[in-house]
C-alpha cells in the first residue's frame, strides 16, 4: 500500500501548480519510505493514515534535501543530489515547499498527530544543529553523540511510530519506544556503513564521515582504547582529508579492536529490545522490519 502514499504526496505536490515544483519532485530518488512503511503496519490505510505518511515523507524529503546542502553533498542515493543538479538555493526552496505543504496537510489530520509531528520536526532542527557544531569538535562524548543522533534521526521515526498508533488507537508509548529504538540503530548502522563500505556502495566515499569532522560510535570507541601516542594520532587525523595510509590505519586499528563488531551490538541491542516488544503485542510485521535493519551486510 506504499504506492497510495506516492500517489497521495504526488497529488499534494500537483496542488501546489506550480511546474518548476512538480518536476523538480520528480528528480527526487526514492528512498526507503521506512517512516511510511511503519506508519501503515501500524495503523492501516484509511485515508487519515496514508496522509499522515504522506506528510511525514515530505517532511524527511525536505530534511535530505536541506541535509545534503548543510552537507555539501554531491549524491543522494548514489545519484546526483538536487543541489549537485540545480545549485543550493534550488535545493533549500524545495525542502522548504515540501515542509511547508506537509505542514499545511498535517492540520487537516488530527491535533494529536499534528503536535507529535511537529515537536519531531523541532527536535530533528535541533539535531541537525548538534551535528554541525559537534563537527567542529573531537566529540569524544558517547552519550552526546547517542543524544545527538536521537534528535535527529529517531525523533521523526518515534513519532511516525506514535502518531500511527494514535490513529490506530494503539498504545502510543509502546510505539514510540519501537520507533526510537530502531531510528537510534538506523543511525548507527548508517554511520557504520561510511567506515565499512565501500565508495560506490555507499555513494560518497569512505570515512566520509571521519573527513566532515563527525565522530561517530566507532570513533569514540576506537579512542577509548588506543595507546596514548594512537590517541595523538587519530585526533590529528580527525576532520582532515585522508590519504590512503591514514584510511587503511584507522580500518587497521577498527579491526585490530574489534570495534565494528563492538558498535554493531550496540545497534543489535536496541533493535533486540524494539523485536521484543513487538512480539509481546503481537505485531509481526514490524518485528520483521526491526530485523531486516539489522541483517544487512557489514
Ligand atoms: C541526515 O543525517 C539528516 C537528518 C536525518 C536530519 C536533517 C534535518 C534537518 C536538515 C533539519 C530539518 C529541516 C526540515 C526542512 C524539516 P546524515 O547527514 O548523518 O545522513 P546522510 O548520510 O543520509 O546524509
Ligand atoms: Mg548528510
Amino acid at each position: 500500500m506504499l504506492s497510495a502514499v506516492e500517489r497521495k504526496i504526488e497529488q499534494f505536490v500537483a496542488d501546489l501548480d506550480d511546474k518548476e515544483v512538480t518536476k523538480l519532485y520528480a528528480k527526487l530518488p526514492y528512498g526507503k519510505r521506512l517512516r511510511a512503511k511503519l506508519i501503515l503496519k501500524i495503523a492501516g490505510n484509511s485515508l487519515p493514515v496514508v496522509k499522515t505518511a504522506a506528510v511525514v515523507e515530505m517532511i524527511h524529503a525536505a530534511s535530505l534535501l536541506h541535509d545534503d546542502v548543510i552537507d555539501d553533498a554531491g549524491t543522494r542515493r548514489s545519484k546526483p543530489s538536487l543541489n549537485a543538479l540545480y545549485g543550493n538555493k534550488t535545493a533549500i526552496m524545495l525542502g522548504d515547499i515540501l515542509y511547508s505543504k506537509g505542514f499545511f496537510e498535517l492540520n487537516n489530520i488530527s491535533a494529536d498527530v499534528s503536535r507529535i509531528v511537529s515537536n519531531a520536526v523541532t527536535q530533528l532542527s535541533l539535531g541537525e544543529l548538534k551535528d554541525v557544531s559537534l563537527s567542529k569538535s573531537f566529540n569524544l562524548d558517547k552519550n552526546i553523540y547517542l543524544e545527538m543522533i536521537y534528535q535527529k534521526t529517531a525523533s521523526l521515526i518515534e513519532a511516525s511510530a506514535g502518531a500511527a498508533a494514535i490513529l490506530a488507537g494503539k498504545p502510543k508509548d509502546v510505539y514510540m519506544t519501537y520507533g526510537r529504538n530502531l531510528g537510534l540503530a538506523f543511525q548507527m548502522i548508517d554511520d557504520l556503513l561510511d567506515i565499512t563500505s565501500d565508495a560506490e556502495t555507499l555513494g560518497k566515499p569512505a570515512l566520509h564521515d571521519f573527513v566532515e569532522g563527525k565522530t561517530t560510535l566507532p570513533y569514540i570507541y576506537l579512542y577509548e582504547v588506543l595507546n596514548e601516542d594512537e590517541k595523538k594520532i587519530l585526533a590529528s587525523l580527525h576532520a582532515k582529508v585522508l590519504n590512503e595510509d591514514e584510511q587503511k590505519w584507522i580500518v587497521l586499528k577498527m579491526k585490530e579492536h574489534q570495534i565494528i563488531q563492538r558498535s554493531y551490538f550496540e545497534a543489535k541491542e536496541l533493535i533486540d529490545e524494539a523485536i521484543d516488544l513487538m512480539e509481546t503485542h503481537g505485531e509481526a510485521a514490524l518485528s520483521d522490519i526491526a530485523k531486516e535493519m539489522i541483517e544487512r551486510d557489514f
